[in-house]
């Protein structure tokens, strides 16, 4: 097991967001987690990471309590932990290049500066697009953004994947390419993925296991076939 999150609370004064919510991600597992907006599924991917404290409840990753972590070993941590944000979020300033290589020079423990020309161009290799390598974000396409932000969560080699909505605001098409090289990477790094999306299409295709969260709790578990098929109506409004 790669992430075990136990009986989670969270609330904002008033607001209850999360209510005893659960989440197991084994190791080499695609685990898509969908719930609707405002349900709380950012918040607790910020528990996860150790930026927002949690009211209650137990977060482990990679075997390590993160509630007891210092400032440095919550950093050493959180490269091991790859994280495709909501948006693709690359610097606008900064060429390709040097957004690729900002990971690198934040974990100079885990990383030798000398090699990073290499690394950066075998993740750009990764997503198919080395010939951008000097170019600006606002040259590139919004599928071309999302795969140099793909490449940038991958440049660390993580053990750990995070997308959030990773397929949002782009066409089918393109949706469906970005969804075909998580799985390419996924199979050539044997990562594990956390995947929250709205997206049925992108479920389908990737998840081993699904997790719904509702009302601040993982209320359903089980394949896609499994919880598409569901007779609970709450559980069929996922699937529309
Ligand atoms: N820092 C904060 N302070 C107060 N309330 C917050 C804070 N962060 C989140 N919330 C509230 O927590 C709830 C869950 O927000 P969250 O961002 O986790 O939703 P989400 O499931 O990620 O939605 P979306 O699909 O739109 O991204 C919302 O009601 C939001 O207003
Ligand atoms: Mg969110």
């Amino acid at each position: 097991m790669v992430i075990n999150i136990q009986d989670l609370y969270k609330g904002f004064g008033e607001t209850k967001v999360l209510n005893g919510f659960n989440l197991q991600l084994m190791e080499g597992e695609n685990l898509v987690l969908m719930g609707k907006s405002g349900s709380g599924k950012s918040v607790m991917i910020k528990c996860l990471v150790g930026l927002m404290e949690p009211d209650s409840g137990k977060v482990e990753v990679l075997g390590k309590d993160i509630s007891i972590m210092k400032r440095q070993e919550l950093d050493e941590l959180r490269a091991d932990i790859g994280f495709l944000f909501q948006g693709s979020a690359l610097y606008d300033s900064m060429t390709v290049r040097e957004n690729l290589e900002f990971p690198l020079r934040r974990h100079t423990h885990k990383f030798d500066l000398k090699n990073t020309d290499e690394l950066v161009l075998e993740a750009l290799n990764n997503v198919g697009l080395p010939h951008t390598i000097n170019m600006m974000p606002a040259e590139l396409s919004g599928g071309m953004q999302r795969r140099i932000a793909l490449a940038r969560a991958l440049i660390l080699k993580p053990k750990i994947i995070l997308y959030d909505e990773p397929t949002t605001g782009l066409d089918p098409i393109t949706a469906k390419e970005i969804i075909l090289l998580m799985l390419d990477i996924q199979k050539k790094y044997k990562t594990s993925s956390l995947i929250i999306t709205h997206d049925v299409d992108c479920a389908r295709v990737i998840a081993n296991r699904m997790i719904l969260l509702l009302d601040g709790i993982n209320y359903a578990e089980g394949s896609f076939e499994e919880l598409s098929a569901a007779n609970d109506s709450k559980i069929k409004a996922f699937f529309k």
